[in-house]
């Protein structure tokens, strides 16, 4: 059992900054169903973000903006009956924050009410800033995400590692700070470098959870396809593979193929 599963019997956003406080590092991944949640949550994860990778991961798309706010309610509220301990966070869709604040707090308002989660996420800085402030203003919690910001795939135009200019680390550190101040109780940053992640992470008091942002940050997320191994075709060089279970599965399904089609399966034991 893990430390942080035996100090706090539930994560809340305050638990989150005691442990900056305390220097614990903060341990968050993706999750998107009941099944998944109920692992994740038993295995002492703090933070389970419903993310809106869950457009790549569970529906195929080759971005996060097809997925709608009805179906990340969907996906939120099966996590939420899953989960006993973590903190759960939900991505608002592209399309559901960006225009107005009172859309903004529309969104956050049905995510909260329809799903039972306990914050949500949403991507950007300084042009998202009432949005977020609205949202704060209704007693929602909010994680903030800077750096590579998947929804905005379009302007960047490629994955690749943001914030290597200066004008744009000049603005990222900006921004953190800016949410800071607007109330945001952690935020994600992506895909940046790792000195630049740990001058962020020093500069404010709330979380910086990392992904491919080095290890001078507050905490770690990953989507858990990937780190478990049923996805493989996506290999950043941040991603740490802990099972291969895209081949474990593969030979369990053959396995079975081969024992249905022998007659193997079922065997005497395995009917009634
Ligand atoms: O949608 C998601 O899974 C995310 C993580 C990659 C941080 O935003």
């Amino acid at each position: 059992m893990s430390v942080a599963k035996k100090e706090y019997k539930r994560i809340t956003t305050k638990t989150l900054v005691d442990m900056k406080e305390k220097g614990e590092k903060i341990s968050m991944l993706t999750a998107y169903d009941f099944t998944m949640a109920k692992i994740v949550d038993g295995a002492g994860i703090d933070v389970i973000l419903v993310g809106d990778s869950a457009s790549n991961v569970m529906a195929g798309h080759e971005t996060t903006l097809p997925i709608t706010l009805d179906q990340m309610i969907y996906h939120a509220s099966s996590v939420v009956r899953g989960i006993n301990r973590s903190l759960v966070v939900v991505d608002i869709p592209f399309g559901s924050y960006q225009s107005d604040p009172k859309e903004a707090l529309r969104s956050a308002i049905r995510i909260m009410k329809e799903s039972g989660a306990h914050a949500v996420k949403v991507e950007g800085g300084k042009e998202i800033k009432e949005s977020v402030k609205r949202i704060l203003n209704a007693g929602i919690p909010v994680m903030g995400h800077l750096g590579l910001t998947p929804q905005s795939i379009y302007k960047f135009g490629t994955y690749t590692v943001r914030a290597k200019e200066e004008a744009e680390a000049e603005k990222l550190k900006s921004d953190a700070l800016l949410l800071e101040k607007a109330g945001c109780f952690a935020i994600v940053l992506e895909k940046v470098p790792a000195k630049l992640a740990e001058e962020v992470a020093k500069s404010v008091s709330i979380p910086i959870i990392g992904i491919g942002a080095g290890n001078g940050v507050d905490g770690q997320v990953l989507v858990t396809h990937d780190m478990v191994g049923m996805t493989y075709e996506f290999n950043p060089r941040f991603l740490r593979r802990y099972l291969d279970l895209y081949a474990e599965m593969t030979k369990a399904f053959e396995q079975y193929s081969t024992d249905v089609k022998s007659g193997d399966f079922p065997n005497n034991k395995e009917q009634y």
